[in-house]
């Protein structure tokens, strides 16, 4: 304990209302399962068309979980589906929606002005209390946090796709995030039913860090003609015990998403080796195959 200090004042705030902005598959997730957890949650996106799909979705997604989780109780199933559909809002205007907000999870499209522009304006209308968080997967969170001026109250919620199954979520402090807002996420996160590790606000935090350059790797040792695709996924499969290959998961992400990732990062560090981008990966992209979602990448989708 600080002299000084009451405990309560270093006690991190508790989140019950929470706010997700983007209600595409990554916001969809989050708010699924903070809805799921005891948070009373706003979806927020720019339509009420597209905030219906994503109502639709994360119903279909419930139904799912409640067919494992209450599989010889569908009355208590249905129960549950029906309590979390109650806890959830959805709002296309965010300006009404702050003064309730102890969170704002963002996860809009990943362009830093955009963001810069929602959080500059919530942060004028926001309580004092409000912490500020993005989904970004390679954005400096402290580039978002400066059209704000809660820069101790701002940080870094990273969460893994699909939301509702993955267990991770990396929680990132920039050298201004408060000791209290950083204890804040972390609860956050286990209340959420997640494991959180703690980040750092450098390139791709942890997970994006490693795998982004090794399915770069991966495509380069396939262009010196070292291996086949199908190998080299076989081998990373069979040999380091991964769920899919380099190449699976290529598709799996999106290759236009690694592209953007890796340029992002080469433009701020154009020397470093890992950072460099391949041009068979450029190609594909140029040419619309951006993996799963167009049905074509490496591999072919029906
Ligand atoms: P998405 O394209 O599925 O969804 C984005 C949503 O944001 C759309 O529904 C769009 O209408 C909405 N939107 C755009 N501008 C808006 C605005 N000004 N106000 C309100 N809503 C707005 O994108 P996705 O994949 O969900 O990604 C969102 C964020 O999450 C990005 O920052 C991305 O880097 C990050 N992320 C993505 C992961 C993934 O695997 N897709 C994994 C982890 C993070």
């Amino acid at each position: 304990v600080v002299r000084g200090f009451s405990s309560s004042a270093l006690r991190p705030a508790v989140i019950k209302h929470v706010m997700i902005i983007g209600g595409g598959q990554m916001g969809a997730g989050i708010a699924q399962v903070a809805a799921s957890t005891g948070h009373s949650v706003t979806l927020v996106d720019t339509s009420e068309e597209i905030l219906n799909k994503s109502v639709k979705g994360i119903e279909g997604s419930l139904k799912r979980v409640v067919k494992k989780k209450f599989a010889d109780k569908p009355e208590a199933g249905a129960e549950f589906i029906h309590k979390v559909l109650q806890s959830l809002s959805t709002s296309t205007h965010a300006e009404s929606v702050i003064q309730s907000s102890d969170l704002v999870v963002e996860a809009i499209v990943e362009n830093l002005k955009v963001k810069q522009e929602i959080f500059g304006r919530l942060d004028k209308l926001a309580p004092q209390h409000t912490i500020f968080a993005s989904n970004t997967s390679s954005l400096p969170i402290a580039d978002i946090a400066s059209s704000t001026s809660r820069l101790d109250r701002f940080g870094g919620l990273h969460f893994f796709n699909p939301v509702p199954m993955m267990k991770l979520v990396e929680v990132i402090a920039t050298p201004a995030t408060s000791q209290e807002t950083f204890d804040s996420l972390l609860n956050f996160s286990k209340v959420l039913g997640k494991t959180p590790v703690s980040c750092k606000d450098t390139p791709g935090f942890i997970v994006n860090r490693l795998l982004v350059p090794y399915m770069l790797e991966a495509v380069r040792l396939y262009e010196r003609g070292h291996g086949s695709k199908e190998d080299i996924d076989i081998a990373m499969k069979l040999g380091a015990g991964y769920p899919m290959g380099p190449f699976e998961l290529s598709d799996y992400v999106g290759l236009d998403t690694i592209k953007f990732i890796i340029d992002g990062w080469c433009e701020k560090d154009p020397g470093n080796p890992l950072f460099k981008s391949s041009e068979m990966l450029n190609k594909l992209v140029s040419e619309g195959k951006l993996g799963r979602k167009s049905g074509e990448g490496f591999y072919k989708y029906k």
